[in-house]
């Protein structure tokens, strides 16, 4: 679990501000969940052979005997939500995103930490597949808006209720011939949860599985007709991507399209956005039978792609003061000058002009203001422009017009 230094907020901020400032352009509300739910929920819908629930989530009984879990994701709470407040009866389709901390417990590596941060959107209600591709064309617009580059966006299907059991049965039936191989994990779960030995990192299991059956072989005349429609409409869109089969995703409440947007750039860790379509999820967790699909994104990764420049952000202004009452009448324009909105420090600790200048120097102001007892009662202060290291005089009662406009880009 990570602190997030000032240091590293603005670049945060920023990954925020660009998926509140996109995901509106696409008619998203936001919506904010508890980090905790009951257990039950992310049983029900994550599944109970994932690695999620099996293994990563962090369970506690709370003082009244209910068994409560930190929110591995944020879909389901998502859901839960919909469904409790009945938002359907007020429009059965709904746009919603979310932004905040989640929690597994899995082995910390680079991109891969217990307390980490989604950025994820969700629409309910709508199954056509320009809903598919509207939706990843909205992440890959992101991606483009906060420049990530080197980014691959991986489109798959998983079928539905109908097409998933024959797919998994042809699989379950190859996988037989290849138990030797498998590691432990694989060879627990070939027959409850089979496409996730599809998913299994062991070198050993991706050679043995290298001639698995495709699900895109097995895909239903829905399914089937809902990919290349998907696909038709990301070409239209100018949206690029890549079909992989062999994509199944932790999580089991998907159905039909699914997607990862994926790096190279993160070592073990290769997935910078995921999601997919959940259309049985609402109904399963006791809500009406509406269709859903959406995406998470791991902020930890955004940021390690995006890159996070130590930037602290720089102080407009400082007051740096001679005296007793040059400091007093400081405090009060420090005071005013922030009132106007302008990011003002002044010295509140006594120290020398110099020390005071070198703090302006450190604090990144653009300017400093020189106020002493003689220039108090001119009613003047010396302005100085700290990059140019030019200075001129000012009136005390202009100084705040004067600030404000060389702030704004007028004359230095
Ligand atoms: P997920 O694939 O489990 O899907 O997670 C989505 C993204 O969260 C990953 O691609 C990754 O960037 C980030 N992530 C996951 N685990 C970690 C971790 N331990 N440390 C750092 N980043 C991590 C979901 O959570 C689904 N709820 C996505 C979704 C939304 N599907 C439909 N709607």
């Amino acid at each position: 679990m990570n602190d997030i230094l000032p240091g590293e907020v603005a670049t945060w901020q920023e990954l925020e501000a660009a998926a509140r400032r996109v995901f509106r352009s696409y008619g998203f509300s936001e919506i904010r969940v508890p980090v905790v739910e009951k257990t039950d929920l992310f049983c029900r819908s994550i599944g109970e052979t994932t690695d999620i629930v099996e293994k990563e989530m962090y369970t506690f009984t709370d003082k009244g005997g209910t068994s409560l879990t930190l929110r591995p994701e944020g879909t389901a709470p998502v859901m839960r939500a919909f469904i409790e407040h009945k938002l359907h009866a007020q429009d059965p389709v709904a746009k919603l995103y979310y932004m905040g901390p989640m929690f597994r417990y899995e082995r910390p590596q680079k991109g891969r930490y217990r307390q980490f941060h989604q950025i994820g959107a969700e629409v309910i209600g709508l199954d056509d597949p320009r809903c598919d591709a509207q939706v990843l064309a909205m992440l890959d617009h992101y991606f483009a808006e906060v420049g990530i580059p080197d980014v691959q966006l991986q489109i798959n299907s998983l079928g539905c209720p109908e097409c998933r059991p024959a797919y998994r049965q042809a699989l379950v039936a190859f996988l037989e011939t290849r138990l030797d191989h498998l590691c432990d994990d694989c060879r627990r779960r070939w027959q409850q949860n089979p496409l996730r030995v599809l998913d299994c990192k062991v070198p050993g299991c991706k050679e043995a599985t290298a001639g698995a059956p495709s699900v895109l072989d097995h895909l239903c005349g829905g399914c089937a007709d809902h990919f290349a429609a998907v696909q038709g409409y990301l070409t239209d869109l100018g949206t690029v991507f890549a079909i992989n089969p062999r994509m199944v995703r932790g999580l089991d409440y998907y159905t039909k399209t699914t997607f990862e947007m994926v790096t190279g750039n993160l070592g073990a860790q290769n997935a910078v956005a995921a999601g997919g379509r959940y259309d049985g999820l609402i109904r399963d967790l006791g809500g009406p039978p509406l269709p859903g699909i959406g995406f998470a994104m791991g902020v930890e990764r955004l940021v390690l792609l995006k890159g996070s420049p130590q930037a602290v952000p720089r102080l407009d202004c400082f007051l740096a003061t001679l005296g007793s009452e040059a400091a007093r009448h400081a405090f009060l324009l420090m005071h005013q000058l922030q009132r106007a909105g302008l990011q003002v420090d002044t010295d509140l600790e006594g120290k020398s002009l110099k020390a005071q200048m070198r703090r302006a120097g450190k604090l990144g102001a653009r300017f400093a203001v020189i106020l002493g007892g003689d220039e108090l009662a001119a009613g003047r202060a010396q302005l100085r422009n700290m990059d140019a290291g030019s200075q001129e005089e000012v009136p005390l009662d202009a100084l705040r017009t004067r600030l404000q406009e060389l702030l704004a880009g007028g004359e230095a």
